[in-house]
């Protein structure tokens, strides 16, 4: 499937006292996935000439369909789903076939997000992204792009230098290969493994003002998840 495509969005928010998220947060975030998935970030007349034919504008809609919201006084929530559980304190998820579910909690240890790949365990199925990172805040991750990592993540994208060194893919081909991530605001060029790495891409680990495309492949790849016979098929029938 080619066309545009609308995922609707089910905001699953846990309070404490210090950490509260207004709804203008929550419309911000989903403003910047909006951006983001479009190829509407201005910065990406930043992207430099040799990977300008490879910007993808994945034409997908996120809409917000619901916010859920419980208070707890948990302040660290950790990367083992337990925000994604009512019997643990957290919310469980809403129709992970229909809907991307995000919960946002303070995940604690330093973590910005994590995400679950396609094809896990439905209950579990969603991205998570920490407090003070979520939407619009402050710093330099503070422009919502954690989220569009995460969802990155969830429409099949693994960071661009595949977790490991110059001998290990991201399953992309027209991402070029990387030893391992790029931090802050890279300069171009950044030579890794005998090429320039892409440091603006989303998949990356720089500074959300620093990252400004997906490319055509890694588009290709998340499409097929929307095939009929794809694990997120659900999402366009
Ligand atoms: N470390 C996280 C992950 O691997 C998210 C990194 C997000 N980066 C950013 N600039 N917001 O999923
Ligand atoms: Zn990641
Ligand atoms: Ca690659």
């Amino acid at each position: 499937y080619d066309g545009p495509i609308t995922i609707p969005v089910v905001v699953n928010v846990i309070e404490n006292s210090e950490g509260q998220v207004s709804d203008a947060q929550i419309n911000s975030q989903i403003a910047i996935l909006n951006e983001d998935f479009n190829n509407l970030n201005p910065n990406t007349s930043k992207v430099p000439n040799e990977f300008a034919s490879l910007v993808a504008n994945y034409n997908i809609t996120f809409t917000l369909s619901k916010i859920s919201r419980k208070t707890s006084s948990k302040n660290s929530w950790g990367t083992r789903d337990a925000m994604k559980s009512s019997k643990k304190g957290g919310i469980d998820a809403t129709d992970t076939s229909h809907y991307l579910n995000i919960w946002v909690c303070e995940i604690g240890g330093g973590i910005l997000g994590y995400a679950q790949f396609p094809g896990g365990p439905t209950s579990t199925d969603g991205v998570v992204i920490s407090t003070n990172y979520f939407g619009e805040t402050s710093g330099a991750y503070g422009d919502g792009r954690t989220a569009t990592h995460e969802v990155g993540h969830w429409l099949n994208l693994r960071h661009i230098w595949g977790d490991g060194g110059c001998s290990v893919d991201d399953y992309v081909d027209d991402t070029p290969i990387s030893d391992g991530p790029n931090y802050a605001c890279p300069e171009y060029p950044t030579v890794a493994c005998g090429s320039n790495d892409m440091t603006m891409n989303y998949m990356d680990y720089v500074y959300d003002d620093c990252m400004y495309m997906f490319t055509v492949d890694q588009h290709t790849r998340s499409r097929a998840l929307f095939a009929s016979d794809g694990f997120r098929s659900s999402f366009v029938n």
